[in-house]
């Protein structure tokens, strides 16, 4: 055994109802180390990482903290024993304040037994100020946009000088910015003597700060080798078990016609979105780049009437509407995937069925009567499109992992039948397996006629998949480039305005 052995996992096991999720899973996480955890959508990284935290028990198996065996029965001993996480879903209560949010079942007490709200105050403060945020702990949770929820939740996790820490996929709504700090906060910790477990399904992020990295495939522990030792390609490999050659498909400038389908004149938004003016044609794939902040998921949420916007006109197929709300956009042949999957997209209490035919009801009528047998059949048809991992469709969507559940939202939009349909982050906690499927299937769309909008900060999601792009800096269109001209160099003059030699 290595000396340096903080955290040990033996043999741990765990079935949900008789469906084995984790099989004989043995590994170390070592002090003062990074450990990278990775494997495609539902191979059980939550699962393991929701073990060691307290919240699932395992079927068999046990843990040793610094050599002696521990029986995590809950969340409050994890705690006790230095372990905190930061979970993938956030756990936080919307109509609390962001201090409250970050002591919540940690309330530091005045001698009288009131809370030290001053004290609380402080010490949330500091620890915003480390992240290198501007939240005010006053604000509202339901305020705050999910890259500002994904700090406190980092917060939460840093006021309990933990030995442990685990990260489940940190950096998927945040800023390369935000990253950047987050980095350096986890490179303090590791100096500090503070282990993390760090799982995330950008391989070049698991290369940058993790020491190790372990590889889980279906439940089973693959390898663990150390990060200077292998590259992106031979993880994703050991994830997928095969080779992965092509992620994009092939780009399909024929297949874009001349008409317009969607054209928006001068819309203005307080703010967040200046004059902007967009068109796009039938068939087309069109990317809205930019840095996170330039008021893309603003002028997408303008366009389909979520926002209200200050001024500006929409056209669809060339006939003006007017946009209200978001029934009368899907009334309008329009389909919105949001960036904020649990705040906007899907209910997690709900099953699979009722999940992904939400606003599609109607479609199931019968005779006064739903036709349960044929939602039933429908969404059966989308987890084998999506090739979606469940254990049954009437699981609720809580019980999904969280690629999987973006897997029915993709679903749940689909199943309005759109023409336009805008995507807002579509790959978000995908692995890279699945996205290439998801890649795949909008170029299907694409095919069948379909017009889409593509708005992604992976650079790599942007070019290789669309066919024109407008650079939005500041709320304001500032580029627009077709063909050779997509690429890394030009989206970034326009989205920064620096040249990059
Ligand atoms: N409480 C639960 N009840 C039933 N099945 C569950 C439960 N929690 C997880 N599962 C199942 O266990 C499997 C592993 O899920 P887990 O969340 O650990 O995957 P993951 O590796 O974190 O995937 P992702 O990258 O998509 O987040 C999935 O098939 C999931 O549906
Ligand atoms: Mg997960």
């Amino acid at each position: 055994m290595n000396d340096n052995t903080v955290l040990k996992i033996k043999s741990i096991s765990k079935e949900f109802s008789k469906v084995k999720v984790l099989n004989n899973v043995s590994l170390s996480l070592r002090k003062g180390e990074c450990l990278g955890l990775i494997g495609e959508n539902g191979a059980g990284k939550s699962t393991l990482i929701k073990i060691i935290n307290g919240i699932y028990y395992p079927s068999g198996g046990n843990l040793e903290i610094e050599g002696k065996a521990v029986d995590i029965k809950d969340s409050h001993t994890a705690k006790s024993l230095g372990i905190s996480m930061v979970p993938q879903e956030f756990n936080l209560i919307p109509t609390l304040n962001v201090f409250e949010n970050i002591f919540l079942g940690n309330e530091i007490k005045l001698s009288n037994g009131l809370l030290d709200k001053i004290e609380m105050r402080k010490i949330a403060n500091n620890l915003l100020d480390q992240l290198k945020t501007n939240i005010s702990v006053e604000e509202k949770i339901s305020q705050l946009s999910v890259a500002e929820k994904q700090m406190v939740e980092v917060s939460k996790a840093l006021i309990n000088d933990s030995k442990i820490i685990i990260f489940d996929e940190p950096t998927t709504t945040l800023t390369s910015h935000e990253i950047e700090v987050l980095f350096e906060l986890i490179r303090g910790l590791k100096e500090a003597g503070v282990s993390l477990v760090f799982v995330s399904h950008k391989l070049h992020e698991v290369k940058e700060i993790c020491e190790r990295v372990a590889i889980l495939r279906d439940g089973n522990l693959i390898c663990v080798k150390n990060v200077e030792d292998v590259d992106e390609q031979y993880m994703a490999q050991q994830m997928v078990g095969r080779e992965i050659t092509k992620i994009f498909p092939q780009k399909r400038d024929s297949l874009v016609g001349d008409r317009s389908v969607l054209r928006v004149e001068k819309m203005n938004l307080t703010r967040k979105v200046i004059d902007a003016s967009i068109h796009l044609k039938k068939g087309e794939i069109l990317g809205l780049a930019g840095l996170v902040g330039a008021g893309r998921t603003e002028l997408a949420e303008c366009i389909m009437g979520l926002r209200h916007k200050k001024s500006g006109e929409i056209f669809i197929n060339e006939k003006k509407v007017d946009i209200p709300n978001p029934r009368v956009a899907i009334n309008n042949s329009l389909a919105y995937i949001s960036e904020d999957r649990q705040g906007r997209g899907i209910h997690l209490i709900f099953d699979i069925p009722t999940n992904t035919t939400m606003i599609s009801l109607k479609k199931y009528v019968k005779n006064c009567l739903l036709d349960k047998d044929l939602i039933h059949k429908k969404s059966s048809e989308y987890i084998d499109v999506f090739n979606t991992k469940a254990a049954s469709l009437k699981n609720a969507l809580k019980f999904l992992s969280g690629g999987n559940q973006q897997k029915v939202y993709l679903a749940k939009c689909m199943d309005t039948n759109p023409e336009i349909l805008i995507l807002d982050e579509p790959t978000r906690g995908i692995d890279i397996n699945a996205k290439s499927e998801i890649y795949q299937f909008i170029s299907e769309l694409q095919e069948k006629g379909m017009s889409i909008i593509v708005i992604s900060s992976e650079l790599e999601e942007i070019i290789g998949l669309c066919n024109r792009v407008y650079v939005l800096r500041e709320g304001k269109i500032c580029g627009e480039l077709t063909g050779e001209d997509i690429n890394e160099e030009e989206i970034m003059y326009y989205a920064t305005g620096v040249k990059v030699m």
